[in-house]
């Protein structure tokens, strides 16, 4: 068995986490929308449609904002499309996923559902197919009071009270060629800066998300994110970055995912300083991960013309959450820069819940390393030193353990998440003398025997994380984590 150790010092700080690290994404792909949040004739439906048993485990997973309506949907996306009466709106065909789109879902009943869920809205404007004229109408649509055209149509439609979306994305991933009306960095930042300037002059409180890149195997990445920072640099609150892994039949790779995370965030931020020194602003740019997951990309297979089809539906493995909790311990050790993340995506479309057409609705695997996250991650990040073994994987030396801490002065908790990607036993020393000593409150861990076992409607709860117990209160712990097992240490201080 190797060693490893962790020393936390309670006053090495990295910063407050933002509660939004914790969000979520809902597109108009596949079953997300339809079978997914919304089935009217689900037995389980509320008076709006809303399938209440979605809405309980969406609230369960304590989700901040959940993105919508795209994804690649939104650059051919009309929103107009989404208001009005139910049975006026157009059925239009979506360019991006070659599916038919009912628009019985738009933007107010996403509010509506948003306030049942208990979560936020991060709208999306269309810079594909839109202009800025129309994202500017939506805006005002949303969250203007009332007494224009538009603020008024909304009150007519039934939503009296404005939206009041604090948060847009002006367009989804402008830097793909698969974008419906792909823009080069140089149009993009152009349009992105007078879009933004529109949105900024009707709502003056609302903060903006512009397109980096959509990967960082994109020929164009850094480049892009540089180009697009130069037009956009002051009115812009945030960088979006997407990222998504699957397994390339190496398991020790797969599970290193976590470094090349680490890496497109450092690199991200780098290219934001360089604009920042370039133009000697006062602003640091944040970055808004506002797609993140493991999804099969290999196994997408579209169908021609259908309505909801099962599209994009990934059934996650125990190394699946594993990586994917990997990926979630990364984004809290970098929370001093990344201030959003959106789990991509939330119901049936490669996501945490999965429902079946009039049926049930389960916990994906990766529901659980999600709700551990966003449940004991809130508070200050704090910077643990780490000393462990490593090996080589196609990102280079790797760390065998990845790991972070939380510490919440207020509620007197501080609790650690680790994940042990070595094939053998780790023992971990755990040093947090500076909190005097730490009491164990629970110890959650996800492991198992079978890496490829998933959830299914007839054994939903195959995998999920299970309590080992507590330990007695020590200045320095020693635990053993088992191979390739992903760890909540909750302490008492
Ligand atoms: O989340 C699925 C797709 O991945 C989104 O539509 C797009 O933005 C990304 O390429």
């Amino acid at each position: 068995m190797q060693n490893a150790k962790m020393t936390i010092e309670k006053s090495f700080r990295l910063g407050t986490v933002d509660n939004r690290l914790y969000s979520s994404f809902i597109e108009h792909l596949g079953r997300a929308v339809y079978t997914g949040i919304y089935e009217p004739e689900h037995p389980d439906a509320d008076e709006q449609g809303f399938r209440r048993d979605v809405i309980e485990l969406v609230r369960e997973l304590e989700v901040e904002l959940v993105r919508y309506p795209g994804g690649n949907f939104l650059s051919g996306y009309r929103w107009t499309d989404g208001i009005g009466p139910v049975d006026q709106r157009p059925r239009r065909l979506d360019l991006a996923w070659r599916t038919i789109e009912s628009n019985k879902v738009g933007i107010d009943e996403f509010a509506a559902w948003a306030k049942k869920a208990d979560v936020g809205v991060m709208a999306a404007v269309n810079m594909g197919t839109g202009t800025p004229q129309d994202a500017g109408d939506m805006l005002e649509y949303c969250n203007f009071p009332s007494g224009t055209a538009w603020s008024d149509l909304r009150i007519k439609h039934g939503y009296k009270e404005p939206h009041n979306i604090k948060t847009w994305c002006v367009g989804n991933e402008m830097d793909g060629p698969w974008q419906i009306c792909h823009l080069t960095a140089e149009d993009y930042g152009k349009k992105a800066l007078e879009t933004m300037k529109i949105l900024e002059w009707i709502d003056p409180s609302v903060e903006l998300v512009v397109c980096g890149s959509s990967t960082t195997l994109m020929p164009t990445y850094p480049e892009w994110d540089r180009v697009v920072l130069e037009h956009t640099y002051e009115k812009a609150d945030y960088l979006s970055i997407h990222r998504y892994y699957e397994n390339f039949g190496n398991d020790l790779d797969f599970l290193a995912s976590f470094m090349d995370m680490d890496e497109f965030i450092h690199s991200a931020c780098a290219t934001a300083d360089y604009v920042k020194s370039l133009k000697r602003s006062k602003k640091t740019m944040m970055l808004s991960f506002d797609e993140w997951n493991v999804w099969y990309q290999k196994n997408l297979q579209l169908h021609d013309w259908i309505e909801a089809p099962p599209i994009l539906e990934d059934r996650y493995s125990l190394l699946d959450a594993l990586v994917f909790g990997g990926l979630g311990i990364t984004l809290i050790n970098n929370s001093d820069r990344v201030r959003i993340a959106c789990l991509a995506q939330l119901v049936n479309v490669i996501a945490p819940i999965f429902t079946e057409k009039n049926g049930k609705a389960i916990r994906q695997t990766t529901y659980y390393p999600f709700k551990l996250l966003s449940k004991y991650g809130r508070g200050e990040a704090l910077k643990p030193v780490l000393i462990c073994p490593d090996a080589e994987t196609k990102y280079g030396r790797t760390p065998l353990l990845n790991a972070c801490a939380v510490y919440n002065e207020e509620a007197g908790e501080l609790n650690v998440f680790a994940l042990n990607i070595a094939d053998e036993e780790l023992k971990l020393t755990l040093d947090g003398r500076s909190f005097g000593s730490l009491a164990m409150q629970e110890h959650l861990i996800i492991r198992g025997d079978d890496m490829n076992a998933i959830n299914t409607f007839d054994k939903p709860d195959a995998v999920k994380p299970q309590s080992l117990g507590t330990a007695a209160p020590a200045e320095c712990l020693e635990l053993v984590l088992p191979a390739r097992s992903w760890h909540v240490l909750r302490f008492k201080v």
